[in-house]
């Protein structure tokens, strides 16, 4: 092998990534990570190895993965544009597909335009990194998502830290920051391992105050929070406007890419100041077909918002009674903290041999001694299915000594 020397320096830090997952999934029963579940098309079930468990791990908020008239629209799209693109989308590789994809989600997202990104992750990145540099100052919250962190990092920007869903702090952070530059304060929508909703109103209030732009990334809102999924500013009853949305097309929407909403102007810029967006090739037809159909039928089928919202309380209600705390979750999202990295996984093999797959979040990803299983309830969970998986979780905690 070359460059032998640079290999052996670098040893350490594979050793310890591969050391640390083996030592956490030491048998094939503890797998909890790049496993390959085949998900049934109409319902909340998976086939893994044989053995038909119920999935309560998965993003699909709308139940929409698997819809006919979804993978009807991925394959009309892939019949008349074919399965890739010509390029980025500011040279050949816009299809009419996006502009009426970008027209469909600026109408869902209440804003001039629109501008989808190949996923949410890119669309942090890039957005962050087009609207803050050098002599700029962003505000996350302590538990703002790894692409919100990464934006800022490759920013150049002065970041500033948050604690969670605290306004006060906010403010303090605020007083304290650069009294040039543009302030920017981002926070997410839903918390992605919390399922609790940042405090809006307080937020914008502050942001004023202190002539802050407020983003929000609705990844884990859209289609899940608000009457008809609308997300944060209908959740709190469009009393107050963010000035930069974020949301993804990888959740309760099941497709892939990310998008931002906003002003005419944003969006101008952003097509060509967002370095994710300009060089990387255009979303493909399939799934830029898939996102479309998936919002349009959001706004014909409210009731699968409501729907998921009844069965995560249901869950949350069970799980509450018998003792197991799912912390300020009001969302899809149900956390249940185990403690250490191994709780969790030991945690999540009872659920899976109770017949229920609830997938360990541990360190990085989570705070140390927080690790915990994420839940998240979809439209696809009938009554029957909580039940079943609020007994698997009751069942499996009281094996591991959580209750
Ligand atoms: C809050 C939040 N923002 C952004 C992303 C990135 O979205 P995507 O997976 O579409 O890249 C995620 C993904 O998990 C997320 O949870």
């Amino acid at each position: 092998m070359n460059a032998t020397g640079a290999w052996d320096r670098l040893e350490p830090k594979l050793a310890a990534t591969n050391a640390r997952v083996a030592a956490l999934e030491s048998d094939p029963s503890r797998r909890n990570s790049f496993v390959a579940y085949t998900m049934e098309r109409d319902s909340a079930y998976c086939d893994l190895d044989g053995e038909r468990l119920l999935m309560m791990s998965g993003y699909s908020y709308l139940g929409l993965a698997g819809d006919e008239r979804v993978v009807a629209a991925a394959k009309a799209a892939v019949d008349v544009y074919g399965t890739g693109n010509h390029g980025v989308r500011a040279l050949a590789g816009t299809i009419p597909l996006h502009e009426e994809l970008e027209a469909e989600v600026a109408r869902f997202a209440g804003r001039e335009r629109a501008l989808v990104f190949g996923s949410g992750y890119a669309a942090n990145v890039g957005t962050v990194g087009a609207l803050v540099g050098q002599g700029d100052t962003v505000l996350i919250d302590k538990y703002d998502h790894a692409s919100i962190v990464d934006g800022c990092r490759l920013s150049g920007a002065t970041v500033t830290r948050f604690r969670h869903n605290d306004v006060d702090h906010l403010e303090r952070r605020l007083k304290a920051a650069a009294p040039t530059g543009v302030r920017l304060v981002i926070v997410d929508s839903v918390y992605s391992m919390d399922g609790d909703i940042a405090p809006l109103p307080e937020l914008r209030e502050v942001c004023d105050r202190y002539d802050a732009l407020l983003m929000v990334d609705e990844a884990h809102a859209l289609g899940v929070i608000g009457k008809t999924g609308g997300g944060i500013e209908e959740h709190f009853d469009h009393k107050v406007r963010v000035d930069v949305k974020l949301g993804t097309l990888s959740k309760a929407i099941p497709s892939m890419g990310g998008w931002i909403a906003g002003s005419h102007d944003l969006i101008g810029h952003l097509r060509y100041a967002a370095r994710p967006f300009l060089f990387s090739a255009a979303l493909g037809p399939a799934q830029t077909g898939a996102a479309l159909e998936s919002l349009r039928i959001l706004r014909r089928e409210p009731e699968r918002v409501t729907h998921t919202q009844t069965q995560a309380q249901r869950l949350r209600t069970r799980l509450n009674d018998a003792g197991i705390s799912t912390m300020d979750s009001t969302t899809a999202v149900l956390p249940v903290i185990a403690g250490s990295d191994d709780a969790a996984y030991d945690y999540a093999t009872a659920c899976r041999k109770a017949g229920v797959i609830g997938l360990p979040v541990v360190t990085p990803a989570v705070p140390n001694d927080l690790a915990r299983l994420r839940i998240a309830v979809t439209a696809r969970h009938t009554a029957a299915d909580i039940d079943f998986a609020a007994e698997a979780f009751l069942t499996a905690a009281a094996q591991t000594g959580l209750i």
